[in-house]
């Protein structure tokens, strides 16, 4: 019988193991065979099918990740998916698998910024440099490929500014010029958009977010298409990013919620957009209306928003942006989001990163906040209250 994904993500216990509804955390480093020729048949087995869950050793995972694994390749509809300690490990992983001393990439602009602090200052020590395009204008991508051009590196929608590009527009120039493409998809994950289905080669998601959805884990997804694997599978196996059991466990059973969480996320987020929407001093940075091209691009690809969103305020009064933000008190002051609790942040410049084409003008600032599961009508009153302090 054929299971829609929110029914399969509940029966992820019976379709993988026969036990407990929830899998078992295995934990191992030492592996133990019956024999020798056990183990070099397990061996040969994992050299034959490589996504089989065949381990020698702990460091390859145990039969927690491979579950972990089985459950994201089905939602990516990708032909395998690597799980990693962190997030930002899955972005290190993808750059590394292809990318070589003497190449080139092109990143998009508004890139989250450890990725443009690993790609604009740390490979150019490897003699692998990025150059930037603008994600408003695809035009300047196609002018930046050269020969050496061996990797687009997207970000959708962009971390902090929220510019959502015309993906399809990317993936056909690079396959004319034969360019591995990587996205990092963490913002919508692949219940609202999968980026290998129309062509990626490579798509990111930092676990630590919605997948785990309670802000108490820490992890990272890397699906790819047949093409890539070889080449991700044995930068894998050099780096040693792997996934412990434990967080994979947590991860998993967080993903049970997924579609629930994302769209209720979604649903108040929508809620405290129409209400922000109103207000003169900011201008909301979230596809949210009709007439702009962002919503044109999110709606091309995405079928749902999640609650991250950001609010361009442009005052003199810099002051007010800080009291605004610290009246705010259902929100929670703090780094990452995709929990199922509302948070804001004041973005530093360093935060919104060294860029070319995204740069704020003077006077403007930004604030992220993420949408949580609490009543919306609380956090549009306590938004309302806040927001008296803007001047
Ligand atoms: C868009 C995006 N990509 C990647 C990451 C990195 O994920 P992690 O914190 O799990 O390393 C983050 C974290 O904030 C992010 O916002």
């Amino acid at each position: 019988m054929s299971k829609s994904f929110k029914t399969f993500l509940k029966h992820t216990a019976k379709d993988f193991h026969n036990q407990s509804v929830n899998p078992p955390v295995v934990r191992a480093s030492t592996i133990i065979f019956k024999s020798m020729q056990h183990l070099r048949k397990t061996q040969a087995k994992a050299k034959k099918n490589p996504i089989g869950g065949h381990y020698d050793y702990g460091r390859q995972g145990t039969s927690t990740t491979y579950i972990l694994q089985k459950i994201l390749t089905k939602l990516e509809e990708s032909y395998h998916v690597f799980t990693t300690p962190t997030g930002f490990g899955s972005v290190f992983l993808a750059i590394f698998s292809v990318v070589r001393p003497g190449d080139e990439m092109l990143v998009a602009d508004p890139v989250y910024s450890p990725t443009r602090i690993l790609t604009e200052n740390y490979l150019k020590e490897f003699n692998i440099h990025t150059t930037f395009y603008d994600p408003r204008n695809l035009k300047t991508l196609e002018k930046f490929i050269t020969k050496k051009t061996k990797l687009i590196f997207v970000e959708n929608p962009g971390s902090n500014t929220f510019e959502f590009q015309d993906l399809k527009k990317i993936i056909s120039v690079a396959k004319r010029k034969k360019i591995f493409t990587a996205i990092d998809n963490t913002w919508a994950t692949p219940y609202f958009f999968k980026p290998i289905k129309i062509g990626f080669d490579m798509s990111i998601v930092s676990a630590t977010k919605y997948y785990s959805g309670h802000s108490d884990v820490m992890g990272g997804s890397l699906a790819v298409n047949k093409k890539v694997f070889n080449k991700v599978k044995l930068a894998e196996k050099i780096t040693g990013l792997r996934l412990g059991p434990d967080d994979a466990y947590l991860i998993t059973r967080g993903l049970r919620t997924l579609d629930v969480r994302l769209d209720r996320h979604s649903e108040n987020a929508k809620k405290v957009a129409s209400f922000l929407d109103k207000n003169k001093k900011i201008e909301l940075l979230y596809p949210h209306k009709k007439n702009s091209l962002n919503y044109k691009m999110w709606k091309k690809y995405y079928s749902g928003a999640s609650g991250l969103m950001g609010l361009k305020i442009k005052t003199k009064i810099s002051n007010s942006v800080t009291k605004f933000v610290n009246s705010l008190r259902l929100f929670g002051y703090g780094y990452s989001w995709g929990g199922f609790e509302s948070l804001a942040l004041h973005q530093e410049s360093r935060e919104t990163g060294n860029r070319k084409y995204m740069s704020l003008e003077k006077n403007e600032h930004l604030v992220r906040l993420h949408i949580g599961l609490e009543d919306p009508s609380d956090l549009i009153a306590d938004l309302k209250q806040a927001l008296r302090h803007l001047k």
